[in-house]
C-alpha cells in the first residue's frame, strides 16, 4: 500500500508558536507510511461568499492543497474557549462552494495545545463538532489535550519531555491505524 498524505493544519500564525511545534514534533515521528505535508492557512483572505465564483489565488491554493491529501492533523491552540479565528476560517472556505467541500469523507485528528492546565479542550471540540458537521472522520481514541505544554519543551522548542513524546508517539500510531481504515 502506498503513502498516504495527511495535511498538517496548525490554529496558530505565531511565529514561535508552541502549537506549531508539536506539530512539527508529531511530524516528524509519524509511521512511515503517512507522509506529513503542512498546509499554510495564515495568508487566506476571511472568506467571503460573495467570493465563490471568483476565488482569489489564496483560495484556489489552498482548496487544491487539501483536494491532493489524504487526510487531516489539525494542531491547534484555544482563543476564548474555542479554535481560533484563523483555523475556523480555513474550514468555512474549505467547504465552499457549496457541494465542493474538501473535506468530506477523509479521515482527521485534533491535537489541542495550551500554556493553561485544561489543554485547549474548548478548542478540541468545538473543532470536533465542525469536523462531524463537515464528515471528517475524527479520530476518537486517543484523545491529545497537552496542557502546561510548555514543561514539554526546551529553550529551543524541541520536545524534550518524555512522557510527552511517548503520548504523541502513540497518538501518531493510533491516527496512521484510523487513516488505514478509513482513507480510500
Ligand atoms: C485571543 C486569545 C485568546 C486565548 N484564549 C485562550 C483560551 O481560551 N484557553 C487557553 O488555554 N489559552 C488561551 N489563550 C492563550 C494561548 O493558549 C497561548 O497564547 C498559546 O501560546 C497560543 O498558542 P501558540 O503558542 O500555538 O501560538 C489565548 C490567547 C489569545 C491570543
Amino acid at each position: 500500500m502506498g503513502k498516504k498524505v495527511i495535511g498538517v493544519l496548525v490554529g496558530s500564525l505565531r511565529k514561535d508558536s508552541y502549537s506549531k511545534r508539536i506539530a512539527s514534533y508529531v511530524s516528524s515521528v509519524a509511521p512511515d507510511d503517512l507522509e506529513m505535508r503542512a498546509i499554510d492557512i495564515g495568508g487566506l483572505p476571511v472568506y467571503n461568499q460573495d467570493d465563490d465564483e471568483n476565488p482569489s489565488t489564496a483560495w484556489v491554493r489552498l482548496r487544491d492543497e487539501l483536494r491532493q491529501v489524504d487526510g487531516f492533523l489539525f494542531v491547534t491552540p484555544e482563543h476564548n474557549r474555542s479554535v481560533p479565528a484563523a483555523l475556523k476560517n480555513a474550514l468555512d472556505g474549505g467547504s465552499r462552494p457549496y457541494g465542493q467541500s474538501v473535506w468530506n469523507a477523509k479521515p482527521g485528528a485534533i491535537i489541542s495545545v495550551s500554556p493553561g492546565r485544561l489543554g485547549g479542550f474548548g478548542a478540541n471540540h468545538h473543532l470536533r463538532q465542525v469536523l462531524s458537521f463537515l464528515n471528517v472522520y475524527v479520530l476518537q481514541q486517543p484523545e491529545a489535550y497537552f496542557g502546561d505544554v510548555v514543561a514539554s519543551l526546551d529553550d529551543e522548542g524541541n520536545v524534550v519531555d518524555e512522557s510527552t513524546k511517548r503520548h504523541l508517539g502513540e497518538f501518531m500510531d493510533s491516527f496512521a491505524t484510523w487513516v488505514r481504515r478509513f482513507s480510500s
